[in-house]
């Protein structure tokens, strides 16, 4: 299966090809970016791991790797400033986002291509490509809040001294200020968390917080996330490549689960070959209701708003 990583030259999309380079399940990876000669560095330097990792094809080059890539994932975009939400970002970023998309269309994507959307606001823009770029709203996705939940479940397994590969705690809804922390499946090893040792209620507040925080605190601390985004959309990749039909939570154009409709945002979604597969209406207590209803009437504020400078 090929990836081209849009926006590849930078933080983002090079971790994100390093990450799908070690995962050793893409037969090739392209890094595109505005900066052709950053990209050909990044993926000459990734290709010299090669031999100890996998055999795979990895370079940089421009929208001719379109044409015949199976995942198209978009990191391009600026990055923002420690105190700007990922929506005060918006319109910096959507401009620049309309002419990727249609660039995108213009080298003419494969009509089974899977367009995976991490530039940020991942929600706004993951709305965006579905409606500009042609394909079926099942193609397009949104790194969403898989990276929100690897956070989560990172500083819950630090906090408790639990394993993080055993810590399963879910964040949905949007992947900025109104995401929600889900706290009524919470699990480790398959215990609940609230019976786990070492839990207390207390903990959840400044557990989430911190977690809420994270793209800012990083942003703060190294200039920007790579490492984790990399990983995530790996996560993402790999459940298409292998089309595994794992559920998770990521962003797509919602058509009613929970209540919401036409709007993108992150539910429990079955991730397959073929994109967004079915949908998970998990339960959820009445206050991560309403959290995911107003997680989406933020968002369609925004698309309103977007909607009218770039036309539906
Ligand atoms: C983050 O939360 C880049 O939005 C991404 O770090």
């Amino acid at each position: 299966m090929k990836v081209s990583i849009i926006g590849g030259g930078g933080l983002v999309g090079s971790c994100a090809g390093f990450a799908l380079q070690c995962g050793g399940i893409a037969k090739e990876i392209a890094l595109l970016d505005v900066n052709q000669e950053l990209a050909v560095g990044h993926a000459l330097d990734l290709q010299h791991g090669g031999p100890s990792i996998a055999d795979q094809v990895i370079r940089g080059g421009g929208y001719e790797h379109i044409a015949d890539s199976d995942v198209i994932c978009i990191t391009a975009g600026l990055r923002r400033k420690p105190d700007e939400s990922r929506l005060d970002l918006i319109n910096r970023n959507t401009d620049l986002f309309v002419k990727i998309l249609q660039d995108v269309a213009t080298a003419g994507p494969k009509s089974t291509a899977i367009v995976l959307v991490v530039s940020n606001p991942v929600d706004i823009l993951t709305y965006v490509a579905a409606k500009k770029l042609g394909l079926p709203c099942n193609q397009v996705i949104g790194l969403g809040t898989q990276l929100d939940t690897i956070r989560f479940c990172s500083l819950i397994a630090e906090q408790l001294g639990a394993p993080p590969t055993q810590t399963k705690a879910l964040i949905l809804g949007e992947h900025g200020d109104s995401m929600v922390p889900i706290w009524s499946s919470a699990a480790i090893a398959g215990l609940p968390l609230d019976k786990y040792p070492g839990w207390n209620p207390s903990l959840a507040n400044q557990l989430f917080t911190r977690t809420r925080g994270s793209g800012a605190e990083v942003i703060k601390r190294k200039g920007g996330a790579g490492f984790a985004v990399g990983i995530a959309i790996r996560d993402v990749f790999e459940a298409i490549a292998l089309d595994r039909r794992c559920v998770l939570p990521v962003s797509s154009v919602q058509s009613g689960c929970y209540g919401i409709r036409d709007v993108a945002l992150s539910v429990p979604t079955v991730v397959g070959r073929a994109g967004v597969l079915d949908r998970m209406e998990i339960e959820l207590w009445p206050r991560e209701m309403q959290g995911m209803r107003a997680s989406g009437a933020a968002l369609r504020k925004t698309l309103d708003v977007v909607l009218q400078r770039i036309g539906s």
